[in-house]
């Protein structure tokens, strides 16, 4: 008799034993589900961020000879994390690569003469206005100066600005 109630208390226990491994299986699973979920939503959100090497970000910056650069074109420059925007009257404009939203870089897209953030689709024009949010404000900008008909950008100066204005243009 004890024997079969020897029985019953192991194969009691081995059940006991059972559910609380499936519980803890289940709560396991669930933290690693958790994980994953937090982890894709932190992969969406983030800024995406190129490497860019940074040599001569925060420095002058010799863009070159005023007459190299085209009326109405665009030239990145990379270390610089900068665009040299040469305006169709001549002006010269220089902005940052950074999207205004949440800081990822924006490639200018020459077909559409815009520059469009990968991110969160906001767009800007080629004087860096917004052209579709979430972009709360056009893309900062650089000081541009003119020496001997060489154009020159000190990128120790970025500039947020609310809206273009002509006095951002700098003439050769
Ligand atoms: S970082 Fe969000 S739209 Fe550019």
């Amino acid at each position: 008799m004890s024997t079969m109630q020897d029985k019953a208390d192991k194969s009691e226990h081995k059940g006991e034993s059972r559910r609380s491994f499936l519980k803890t299986l289940w709560i396991g699973l669930g933290v690693v589900a958790i994980a994953e979920v937090v982890g894709v939503v932190y992969m969406y959100l983030r800024p995406r961020k190129q490497h860019i090497k940074e040599e001569t970000f925060g420095s002058v910056i010799t863009a070159g000879s005023a007459d190299d650069f085209e009326n109405d074109s665009v030239t990145a420059f990379r270390r610089g994390q900068l665009y040299l925007v040469r305006l169709d009257d001549g002006g010269f404009l220089a902005l940052s690569r950074k999207c205004t939203h949440l800081g990822c870089t924006v490639p200018w897209v020459e077909s559409e003469k815009q520059f469009k953030c990968p991110c969160h689709s906001s767009a800007f024009n080629i004087k860096g206005e917004v052209l579709r949010s979430p972009a709360p404000r056009p893309l900062d900008t650089y000081t541009v100066f003119v020496e001997n008909g060489i154009v020159k950008v000190d990128t120790n100066r970025r500039s947020k600005r609310n809206r273009f204005e002509s006095s951002q243009v700098i003439y050769s």
